[in-house]
């Protein structure tokens, strides 16, 4: 697991800019927990600040800051409400709604949307410049790492720092050629930014969720795992640690920026030799059929056609092998543990996340499971428990940007007074089922087709 609090994010970004002879960029980012503190505490070496599909907007850190800030945001989704409210409390913000857009965090909006965005940056960025000119700096192109941040620098012209994109399969690539025909762009990477800290602060809450869903598989030393959807690898991490490095996994996933984080972080905890990681996407699965003891897809149904990845999860387990699915659900409110109001309960625990059309994130997951073919499906409703750390911090923020100024003064009022017993769980939907002796499988596309990471 990746600890945040010795070396706080924003201090790694301060020594990597410092270190190349930066005192101020442009800033482009997307997660709260990449942008927050820098601003917060280091807004000097913030010139301007774009947010792409941002989600929990803190106002109060944004608001003195509005007129250096751009937002770029789909509107669509359940994230979109929460973005209204946000950019009202935020007057002289720029902001560019992409139509008809859907921006999930897996959105892949520098591919879907790469003309408006580049233009909605490139006017905003020379905007600022014009006001008031960022010093060029003169870098070698190539990679480096410093303080655990690992960058890459394209380009010439006053810097421009790139923070990772969500789950975003292709990042900032679509935008790199013209952005470092301007700037001197810094793709900024590495376990402590972007997607890969934020699924590493599922931590314990969500593992425990994680294990009772392996242990219902019952692996046995030898059994080969396939993890579909494997991001930046924390559950394989975890289960080759849990078997004790007696199972071959194998981490499949689409999107190479995760697979290429899961594969140094593997490496750096001494895992390397016991997950592969490998490009597929779980809709057509590049194996062959049979050949996993147990094929595990833990939150990634929401976000693909499920039926499809169902099926080819069955596909290439052998008969008497068990899949196993975990989804987050839309359908069962979050908990959180104050004595709110009813009406302020309700706001503060629905309407989280989102799923696509045909994706899965409620309880159809038992029935899609034995309309695949799966058998004897074992279901397992749960709930994974933040009472420390990030993620409830995160949640936290999350919920209280939702009120009212009113409101926001009682539920702090109401944390401060239950004091350790303050928890959010965060619901699932997970299942366990078994693959028939007489299973046949829909379609089997050639193996091999995927290549590794
Ligand atoms: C929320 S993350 C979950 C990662 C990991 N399973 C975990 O529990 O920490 C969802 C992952 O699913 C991946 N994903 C989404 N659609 C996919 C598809 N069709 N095939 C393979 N992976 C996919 C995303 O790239 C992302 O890494």
């Amino acid at each position: 697991m990746v600890a945040q609090e010795a070396h706080p994010v924003e201090e790694r970004i301060v020594q990597l800019i410092r270190r190349l002879g930066i005192e101020e960029a442009h800033v482009a980012a997307y997660l709260p927990g990449d942008w927050g503190g820098l601003l917060e505490r280091h807004s000097s070496a913030v010139r301007s600040l774009t947010l792409i599909c941002p989600r929990g907007l803190k106002t109060e850190v944004l608001r003195p800051h509005a007129g250096r800030l751009l937002i770029v945001s789909g509107d669509g989704g359940n994230a979109v409400a929460d973005l209204a409210r946000a950019v009202d409390d935020l007057p002289g913000a720029t902001v560019t709604m992409l139509r008809d857009y859907f921006s999930p965090m897996w959105a892949d909006v520098m591919a879907d949307r790469s003309g408006e965005v580049q233009s909605a940056m490139l006017e905003f960025l020379s905007l600022r410049e014009k006001e008031s000119p960022l010093a060029p700096v003169q870098l070698p192109e190539g990679e480096g790492e410093e303080a655990g941040i690992s960058y890459t620098i394209r380009g010439s012209g006053p810097p421009l720092l790139l923070f990772p994109l969500g789950l975003a399969a292709s990042q900032w690539e679509p935008l790199l050629p013209v952005l470092s025909e301007r700037y001197t762009t810094l793709t900024l990477g590495g376990p402590y930014l972007g997607m890969v800290a934020f699924l590493e602060t599922r931590g314990p809450g969500y593992l425990r969720v994680v294990r009772s869903v392996v242990e219902e598989v019952g692996l046995e030393p030898g059994q080969r795992v396939l993890e579909v959807g494997c991001g930046a690898g924390t559950v394989a991490r975890w289960l080759a640690r849990y078997t004790e490095k007696r199972n071959p996994i194998v981490g499949a996933d689409i999107n190479s920026y995760l697979l290429r984080e899961a594969g140094r972080l593997a490496a750096s905890e001494g895992l390397g030799d016991v997950i592969e990681w490998q490009s597929g996407n779980g809709e057509e699965l590049p194996f062959a059929d049979r050949g996993f003891d147990a094929t595990m897809a833990f939150t990634v149904m929401e976000e693909g056609d499920a039926d499809a990845m169902l099926a080819q999860c069955a596909r290439v387990t052998r008969p008497g092998g068990k899949v196993a699915v975990i989804v987050r659900s839309l359908d069962m409110p979050w908990w959180v543990n104050l004595p709110l109001r009813p009406d302020l309960k309700h706001k503060a625990q629905t309407g989280y996340g989102d799923v696509v059309q045909g994706g899965c994130a409620d309880a159809s997951l038992y029935e899609r499971m034995e309309r695949a073919g799966l058998e004897d499906v074992v279901m397992l409703p749960q709930w994974a428990t933040y009472g420390s750390g990030e993620r409830l911090q995160q949640q936290q923020e999350r919920m209280a940007a939702r009120l009212t100024p009113e409101e926001v003064a009682e539920w702090r009022d109401a944390i401060a007074a239950a004091g350790k017993r303050f928890f959010v769980s965060q619901p699932f939907h997970s299942a366990v089922g078994t693959v028939g002796a007489g299973f046949e499988p829909a379609r089997a596309p050639s193996a091999g087709s995927g290549s590794r990471a």
